[in-house]
């Protein structure tokens, strides 16, 4: 099925390797018109030119206000309008507590969490009185639209993990915004889920190059193996497309059976 996201505008972060791109990917291959956001921004540049006309890069670091205005701003510029914004740009400073700086704390929780607050907040600043006004006009003009937002989380931090405490922190914290969130945005239908993905990608890669760590880790999967981007990315279309209008302030675990 392709179509599934004709005439929609989404913002994707962390968009020029990994999941990102596998997601920027499939949302043009369903119809939307993409901003590609990343730090890499010579990668962002090089996958928009891939994806033509439907594909903006934009290179802020997320993890701060000035950054969500200029990736939302952006999309307005290119499009006059977001409709999907997916919170997928993360980092790893692995390290056991003892040995973790202030700074390899601080910088995980600024990309993704306050990243994700940040993104978050300024696309509900655009979208709560275009949503009020839609919701008024409803009895005359059908069924307001939905928009959407998808954040990432991970099995780290739904079950916590051993040298990840920072970034369980950070993982977990997203859980709670995207509940919040969709409880505090539902009624102007705004939905808000997350996903859990597991995926090999530069950042999974190196934590499977000794064979012994390899073998731990992949037991730990019902499905005995890590997916492919490929294979998360359909998650993100779903959550995206009008056949998720009714599901809010979800975990989906797209992750081969490790969190069951
Ligand atoms: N791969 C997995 O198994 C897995 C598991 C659980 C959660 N996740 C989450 O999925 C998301 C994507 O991870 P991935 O595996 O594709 O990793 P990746 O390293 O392949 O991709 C992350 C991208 O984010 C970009 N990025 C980093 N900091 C940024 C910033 N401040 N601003 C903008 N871009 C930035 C990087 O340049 C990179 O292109 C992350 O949030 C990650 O925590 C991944």
């Amino acid at each position: 099925m392709a179509g599934r996201l004709e005439g929609k505008v989404a913002i994707v972060t962390g968009a020029a390797g990994g999941i990102g791109k596998a997601v920027s990917e499939a949302y043009v291959a369903e119809g939307a018109r993409v901003v590609i956001n990343d730090i890499d921004a010579g990668a962002a540049t090089l996958l928009a030119k891939e994806l033509g006309d439907n594909a903006v890069a934009e290179g802020s670091a997320i993890g701060t206000g000035a950054a969500a205005e200029a990736v939302v701003g952006t999309a307005i510029e290119a499009w006059g309008k977001v409709d999907i914004l997916v919170n997928n740009a993360g980092i790893l400073r692995d390290r056991m507590t003892h040995k973790m700086s202030e700074e390899d704390f601080d910088q995980v929780i600024q990309v993704h969490l306050k990243g994700t607050w940040a993104c978050g907040r300024e696309v509900i600043k655009l979208w709560r009185p275009l949503a009020k006004e839609e919701k008024k006009d409803e009895a005359q003009s059908g069924a307001a639209p939905h928009r959407k937002i998808i954040n990432v989380t991970s099995p780290s931090g739904l079950l916590g993990a051993v040298g990840q405490s920072n970034y369980a922190a950070a993982k977990m914290g997203i859980v709670g915004l995207t509940k919040s969130w969709a409880k505090e945005l539902g009624t102007l239908s705004i939905n808000v889920n997350a996903v859990s993905p597991t995926a090999l990608t530069a950042m999974t890669e190196p934590l499977i190059q000794n064979p012994e760590d390899k073998a731990k880790r992949l037991a730990r999967f019902a499905l005995g193996r890590y997916g492919d981007p490929e294979e998360i990315a359909p998650s993100f279309v779903f959550l995206a497309s009008k056949e998720s209008d009714y599901i809010t302030g979800q975990i989906l675990c797209v992750d081969g059976g490790l969190v069951i």
